[in-house]
């Protein structure tokens, strides 16, 4: 369709962030993690005005110089949209990113508590929603509303668990607008938001119930929320039309797997960044090279996926000296004691299984913690397997970005609680990601399987992924919203 129709995408990250270069000139550089990566090419198919938070001091600056208005910016393949970024105080910042959304929100959709001891909410956490989440989110509405009051035509489209609320906001304002909300994160079970004061829970449902349409990354979320939705506030849901109607508005609850762009990727394989960060793997490459890439998030399941590869070196003496384990881990959200520790134990693990196992030549877990996008997709070409292991995921687009570029008939083991598994779970060595002999397993039978499996399973993944690639996830968004409105407006 790519019908370059008016689109306003609001997520937290936006699709650059701005910083110094080594001569003082200022810089756009890309934004990190699967979101941004995926919807970056959004701006090619369409009018695009990106609504972000402004996150470093650059971005600050960018934003008062155009008086917190929107910027023109050229996307990497040339093709220009408006960027405008909200500046907020750093105190509410810090309370919506380091206190409600990352160590609340996204620990209770990715199930990463230990009911036992956590969490204790306390009144940090009521001060932080209603300073922090709350004003984030109303500032948010408030630049929507102000785009929407110059082009009310524009449909807009919100992105996960930082903005529940704005939704709503913006709804009361512009009670005719169109509006999308898509959930890049698992929908947890509705027990699981009774943990959550009453007051809380309910406004994060009632907020995404003032879209026309919710999206998610698989049947298995939006089932979770078409429940919770009824269990939770006043709406009723249809199962089989999809949809939750609260006081007379209807929400098409929907389920799209975001995907990525392949030419993207086809031209990155051959760009000479990748090109150098390649001949470096080489160089110190074992025979064989188990793979991960991951944000260093506790529900990425790093330190076992350390402990399932040392489990294999235990029970297979003939791989020492020949295969390892590249870890390439970009730092993510430091500010949270939950996230720093559990780099800490990242290192720990990894540092113990190379003190046992490591010999002069080989290390077992060669461990690189640093955001390097060339390194990344040079390692993607390289790999004979991949695990992707997350406790939960709501999709993981390391499993579609990898294959789609890899040179030796890489084999993808894949935890079974990903979004991506519904896909590619066919194609791929499921495992369950909370046991440990099984994914030790998993990467030996991966290394085993016969060449021409290998490759057929490999080719499998590509085809989907370039059948089913950002393209037509678009589309089908687009699709569903033509739907509603029909309805709705007819
Ligand atoms: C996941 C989330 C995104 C987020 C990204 C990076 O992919 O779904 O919303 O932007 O992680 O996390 P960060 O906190 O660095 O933006």
């Amino acid at each position: 369709m790519a019908d370059g129709r008016p689109l306003i995408v609001v997520s937290n990250r936006g699709p650059v962030s701005y910083g110094l270069d080594a001569d003082g000139r200022r810089s756009a550089r890309r934004g990190g993690g699967g979101l941004v990566t995926a919807l970056r090419s959004l701006v090619s198919h369409h009018e695009v005005t990106w609504i972000a938070s402004a996150m470093s001091h650059e971005d600050r600056l960018v934003s008062r110089e155009a008086g917190g208005e929107a910027i023109e910016e050229t996307a990497r393949d040339g093709s220009p949209y408006r960027l405008r970024l909200v500046e907020h105080g750093t105190a509410e910042f810090d309370w919506y990113y380091n206190v409600v959304a990352n160590p609340v929100l996204w620990f209770l959709q990715h199930y990463l508590w230990d009911f036992a001891y956590r969490p204790d909410l306390d009144q940090g956490l009521h001060h932080a929603w209603n300073e922090g989440y709350v004003t984030v989110n109303r500032a948010f509405a408030e630049a929507v509303s102000a785009e929407l009051d110059a082009r009310p035509e524009a449909t807009v489209f919100f992105h996960d668990y930082h903005l529940y609320l704005a939704p709503r906001l913006v709804r009361e304002a512009h009670p005719e607008a169109a509006l999308a909300h898509f959930v890049h994160v698992p929908w947890p079970q509705s027990d699981y938001w009774y943990v959550l004061h009453e007051p809380i829970r309910v406004a994060i449902h009632d907020g995404l119930l003032a879209n026309d349409v919710v999206g998610f990354h698989t049947a298995r979320w939006q089932r979770n929320f078409l429940r919770s939705a009824a269990d939770l506030t006043d709406a009723h849901s249809s199962f089989s039309q999809a949809s939750a109607t609260l006081d007379g508005h209807r929400t098409l609850v929907t389920s799209h797997p975001i995907s990525v762009d392949a030419a993207e990727f086809d031209e990155l394989a051959g760009s000479p960044d990748v090109l150098a960060a390649e001949e470096e793997i080489e160089a110190r490459r074992p025979e064989r090279l188990v793979l991960r890439v991951d944000r260093t998030d506790p529900s990425k399941n790093v330190v076992r996926g350390f402990r399932a590869f040392e489990r294999y070196l235990e029970t297979h003496p003939e791989a020492h000296g020949r295969v390892g384990m590249l870890a390439l881990l970009d730092p993510s959200r430091q500010d949270i004691p939950e996230y720093s520790e559990y780099m800490g134990a990242i290192q720990r693990t990894a540092r113990g299984v190379n003190d046992r196992f490591q010999r002069a030549g080989w290390t077992p877990i060669d461990l690189q913690i640093r955001d390097d996008f060339a390194q990344t997709v040079a390692a993607y070409k390289q790999y004979d397997v991949l695990l992707v292991n997350a406790v939960f995921d709501g999709l993981n687009l390391v499993s579609k970005e990898a294959p789609l570029v890899n040179e030796r008939d890489g084999v993808l083991v894949l935890s079974e609680n990903t979004g991506a598994h519904d896909e590619l779970g066919e194609w791929a060595l499921s495992v369950n990601p909370f046991d440990l002999d099984g994914q030790a397993d998993a990467i030996h039978r991966a290394l085993e399987l016969p060449a021409a499996e290998r490759r057929r399973r490999l080719e499998c993944i590509r085809a989907h992924v370039r059948e089913h690639d950002l393209r037509a996830w678009i589309e089908a968004q687009l699709a569903d919203f033509d739907r509603v409105a029909s309805v709705t407006r007819a």
